[in-house]
């Protein structure tokens, strides 16, 4: 029999964290001031919400306090009406976590150097998150992770501290569905799944997230709600993986798989079309599908369409510098000394983030071959450290006179900018991985890669 003590206290825990988000004097802290957490800390504080965002980095806290934005696509004016009106702060001071009301946790979910998660953000954050736990406390943990993080590693961690789940405090996994550039779609308007240790923790997270987005998907479990953002990431790498696999076929037979895309999409129903490209970037499909295969062999079962899809994307680099191999062959040029320009650094059109860019991939494959490489980019300036490649260059200007300065030019990134057709009227060769210069733009030789 239920303790009547305890489910009096179990009510008003909950009910009291549900009267402060429904009358928003919750205070929401968000851990993690990235590509998600940053538009988070907006959303909240545009919805009425006082916020606090916690980082390590000070050169973001300080920033944002500032009233300056870090990202180029989050504008300046809504960090300013924001931060400014003081309805939003940024901290790297950790006992503060016990002001707030619900803690969002959105850090790094990395690779190893073997592809094994890099768990220890999330482990690190728990700890920091358990030493200020209190009751009426809702945390919600976004980063992508695979199924069972929110139940092994914070759970334990919080249960540690003499609370219980789901009567003192609440638990529930979100995951976050950003996507960077996209002007149709915001973390307002975008579906927001909600799945929790237990129905109270639920019920919490539903609420808050209820009261910011315009619709909640609750689910049964933390490890759905953990797993659909996974199935979500592994159904785009394997289609890309698909069509980047197909592209390689029909090169080898002369056809065109961007004209075979696009009779193919002419189907009304059963096919959604993919593209192929120079293989995979961002922080998320390139390592996330990784987090399911090394969880899989944890319980025995092999998660062989993620392994694959990774094989043949991880390939995608090197199969563009051997097409830029045979077309610099073809005019008489070897690699080796030739004057190659990339591009696009960033892993999609119109955004500045270059995290596992295939791009850096391809020229620093250039760079072990023997070329003198160079990069254009008018949304990165300059080459910035990455998990493997440090390249230490800066873009060139995004011009024909410069274009037409190298023996190679490769298309890697659709950026607006390269869709210029007159920029291409003094260049040799291109080889173009994204079907974006026509072939009559080009003074010399065109090629698909
Ligand atoms: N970028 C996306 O489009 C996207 C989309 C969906 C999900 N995700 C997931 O969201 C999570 C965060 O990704 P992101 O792109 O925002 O990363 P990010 O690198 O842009 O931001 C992470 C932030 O966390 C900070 N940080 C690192 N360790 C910390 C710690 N111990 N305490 C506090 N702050 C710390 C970093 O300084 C950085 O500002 C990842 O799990 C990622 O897979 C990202």
């Amino acid at each position: 029999m239920p303790d009547v003590t305890e489910l009096a206290t179990e009510a008003s825990a909950l009910d009291d964290l549900l009267r402060k988000i429904d009358t928003r004097s919750a205070r929401i802290g968000v851990i993690g001031l990235g590509y998600v957490g940053l538009p988070l800390v907006l959303l909240f504080s545009e919805s009425g919400f006082d916020v606090l965002g916690f980082d390590v980095d000070p050169a973001k806290t300080d920033a944002l306090n500032r009233g300056e934005s870090y990202i180029r696509h989050v504008g300046v004016d809504r960090i300013q009406q924001a931060f400014r009106s003081r309805s939003a702060a940024a901290t790297g001071d950790f006992g503060r976590l016990a002001e707030c009301d619900a803690v969002i946790i959105c850090v790094p979910t990395p690779l190893g150097a073997h592809r094994d998660p890099d768990m220890k953000y999330i482990r690190t954050t728990a700890e920091v998150v358990a030493r200020t736990l209190r009751r009426g406390q809702l945390v919600v943990l976004e980063s992508t992770t695979y199924p069972g993080t929110t139940r092994e590693e914070l759970l334990p961690r919080f249960e540690a501290t003499g609370l219980k789940c789901g009567s003192d405090y609440f638990l529930a996994f979100s995951p976050e569905r950003e996507d960077p550039g996209n002007r149709q779609f915001n973390n307002r308007t975008i579906p927001k799944i909600v799945g929790a240790i237990d129905a109270a923790s639920r019920d919490a997270a539903v609420r808050m997230y209820g009261s910011v987005v315009e619709q909640v998907v609750p689910v049964a479990s933390a490890e759905v709600a953990e797993s659909s953002k996974l199935l979500e990431n592994i159904f785009r790498a394997v289609n890309i993986a698909l069509v980047n696999e197909l592209k390689v076929v029909f090169n080898r037979m002369g056809i065109d798989i961007w004209e075979v895309i696009e009779a193919a999409k002419t189907k009304p129903f059963g096919f959604m079309p993919f593209y192929p490209g120079p293989g995979l970037g961002g922080h998320c499909i390139p390592l996330d599908p990784f987090y399911l295969a090394w969880k899989a062999a944890e319980h025995g079962v092999w998660a062989r369409f993620v392994e694959l899809a990774g094989e043949v994307n991880t390939g995608m680099p090197r199969y563009v510098v051997e097409r830029t191999t045979e077309a610099l062959n073809e005019s008489g040029k070897s690699v080796k000394g030739a004057r190659v320009l990339v591009l696009g650094l960033s892993y999609k059109p119109d955004i500045d983030d270059d995290r596992e860019s295939p791009s850096a991939e391809i020229l620093q494959l250039l760079r072990d071959r023997g070329a003198d490489v160079a990069y254009c980019d008018p949304h990165i300036p300059f080459t910035r450290r990455g998990r493997k490649h440090d390249l230490n260059l800066t873009s060139v200007a995004c011009s024909a006179e410069t274009f037409g300065e190298y023996d190679a030019v490769i298309v890697s990134t659709a950026h607006t900018a390269f869709k210029e057709p007159s920029l291409y009227r003094y260049t040799q060769l291109v080889v173009d991985t994204r079907n974006l210069v026509p072939a009559t733009a080009v003074k010399g030789r065109l090629y698909r890669a």
